[in-house]
């Protein structure tokens, strides 16, 4: 953004709160990188208020929005078309505006595919271990499998990862196995496992002293995908870098996520690398 006019497209992110994303950064730096007259906002949108923005977004003729905590779900039944994947996942984190008809999407998990993709890890016929069993376990298990992959869940609650294993089993028509995250299951799967994603908690800001798998089970034939982002490298990253595991962190997920929704808005490829370098300076400004 070199300066507004009247022509200047308006994207933005909702959620709440919003102090801390690192989207505006990001998506700036790109549309300054690219010349495109596009300036990208935050909004602080209360749950109350979700209805009143999106009529807003319409009347104010707003091109797109990244959608985040709490209203990633509650947004569905406002918009008027839903991409299928991210019905599936029954999350929004990315809405196209075209003449008022507002269109959801999902590229949360097809961030995670694309930075993994961007490492040299291809899914297909891999074994890979899932540590969670939350919204970002769903989205990145359903693209998994969905890539070809063999996938085990872990979750600290046994039933969850039993729900979200079922869920996949019956859309793929595939089996998988889903174990309860404990030090003896952990030995058992990762024994010939090629990729270990977490998208647990644990290990992130303040419990950095934290991770969810001894250090003793990490190999050095394995990728280690951990999608939190602070710190970016975590308990768990530091020891499978020791291990000689190949590693990938959270922002390169957080960064694919925005780029992808940059070329949903813009059409143009996004500067990738420019993007991840706003990001890491809006991340050192957390500190
Ligand atoms: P997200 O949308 O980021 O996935 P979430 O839906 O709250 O967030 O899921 C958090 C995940 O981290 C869950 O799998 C949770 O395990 P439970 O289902 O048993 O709650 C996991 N998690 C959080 N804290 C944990 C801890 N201390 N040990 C192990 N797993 C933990």
């Amino acid at each position: 953004m070199s300066s507004i006019s009247g022509k200047t497209k308006i994207c933005g992110i909702i959620g709440d709160p919003i102090e801390h994303t690192m989207s505006p950064a990001m998506h700036n730096a790109a549309f300054g990188a690219l010349d495109l007259d596009y300036i990208y906002l935050p909004f602080r949108v209360r749950r109350e208020e979700l209805k009143g923005a999106m009529n807003g977004m319409r009347a104010l003729n707003i091109a797109g929005l990244n959608v985040t905590i709490p209203h990633k779900s509650d947004v569905i039944p406002l918009l008027n078309k839903l991409d299928p994947l991210a019905g599936r996942m029954g999350a929004v984190n990315t809405i196209v505006n075209e003449d008022g008809k507002l269109t959801g999407d999902n590229t949360d998990a097809p961030g995670f595919l694309r930075a993994l993709r961007s490492k040299g890890v291809e899914p297909d016929g891999k074994k890979i271990v899932i540590l969670g069993a939350g919204g970002a376990a769903k989205g990145i298990s359903f693209i998994l499998a969905g890539a070809g992959a063999s996938l085990v869940i872990l979750n600290r609650t046994l039933s969850r990862a039993e729900e979200l294993a079922s869920q996949i089993a019956s859309y793929y028509g595939r089996k998988l196995t889903a174990m309860t995250l404990s030090e003896k299951n952990l030995k058992h799967t990762l024994d010939g496992a090629d990729v270990l994603v977490n998208t647990t908690s644990v290990g992130m800001v303040p419990d950095v002293g934290q991770t969810p798998v001894p250090s003793g089970l990490l190999k050095p034939d394995m990728t280690v995908f951990d999608i939190v982002y602070n710190p970016r490298e975590t308990r768990l990253l530091r020891e499978a870098k020791a291990a000689g595991a190949r590693t990938i962190d959270g922002l390169d997920m957080l960064v694919w996520q925005g780029a992808l929704a940059f070329e949903k808005w813009t059409g143009r490829e996004a500067p990738f690398e420019i993007m991840k370098g706003a990001a890491v300076k809006a991340l050192g400004h957390e500190r």
